[in-house]
């Protein structure tokens, strides 16, 4: 019987974390493969086997687990960091990622964008040969005038809808809303730019040339994507 996908996450995410050495300035991701990874962490300090890690989380979420940890846990500063480890929705074979389905897609990007290396890590179905072959790519956009927003988007030849949970529309933690979205087309770069300049967007989860690798867990072992 293979593993099961949880099974699975935290393997990779085990791997990633052997990469950390004491006094590292560290990323912490968001969604439950990062979770893993922030355990991981937070055991080993817990143990003794790291010490001086200083963190910045890219959500309430890990905020408050990394604290709980007993991680020391700060606001984002200029400073880059040494590595940022989080999971992603979509691994294309260039790395380039769709993330975002977790919500953190804004605080994410902030974050990651300063890391030296963006280590990701997931389990094998997050692999895709394209970009949204599987997954929506999430847009975070502004509540004020949000139907207009959309019409913006509609008119870029966006098909989607905005997230809900339980029924009401999700609230990000910077107290936005998201916009699933699928899209024709593969040029990525271009998306991204066009998307960017689109009133009323905040953010896409399009995360372009940024991972350094990807731990990759399959039943057979994890793989590093480079
Ligand atoms: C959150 C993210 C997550 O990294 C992504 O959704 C993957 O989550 P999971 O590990 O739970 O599948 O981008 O905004």
């Amino acid at each position: 019987m293979s593993p099961d996908l949880e099974v699975l996450k935290k393997e990779a995410a085990i791997r990633a974390v052997s990469l950390i050495e004491s006094g590292m300035h560290l990323g912490l991701g968001t969604g439950s493969t990062a979770k893993y990874a922030i355990e991981e962490l937070g055991r080993k300090v817990a143990a003794g086997e790291l010490s001086n890690l200083t963190c910045v989380a890219t959500s309430q979420a890990s905020d408050t687990l990394a604290r709980s940890l007993g991680l020391d846990v700060g606001p984002l500063t200029p400073q880059a960091f040494d590595i940022a480890i989080d999971g992603a929705d979509e691994i294309a074979p260039s790395l380039d990622l769709i993330k975002g389905l977790g919500g953190a897609l804004v605080r994410e990007k902030l974050v990651e964008v300063q890391a030296k290396r963006l280590i990701i890590i997931a389990d094998h179905t997050k692999l895709v040969q394209a970009l949204g072959q599987k997954a929506p790519l999430p847009i975070e956009v502004l509540p004020f005038g949000v139907d207009s927003t959309l019409e913006r988007l509609k008119g870029l030849g966006a098909v989607g809808e905005l997230r809900r949970q339980s029924g009401e529309l999700y609230i990000t933690d910077n107290g936005n809303l998201i916009f699933d979205a699928r899209f024709a087309g593969q040029d990525l770069a271009g998306l991204e730019r066009t998307l960017k300049g689109t009133l009323g967007v905040v953010e896409t989860g399009l995360f372009l040339n940024m991972a350094e690798r990807a731990f990759v867990a399959a039943p057979e072992g994890v793989r590093e994507v480079v």
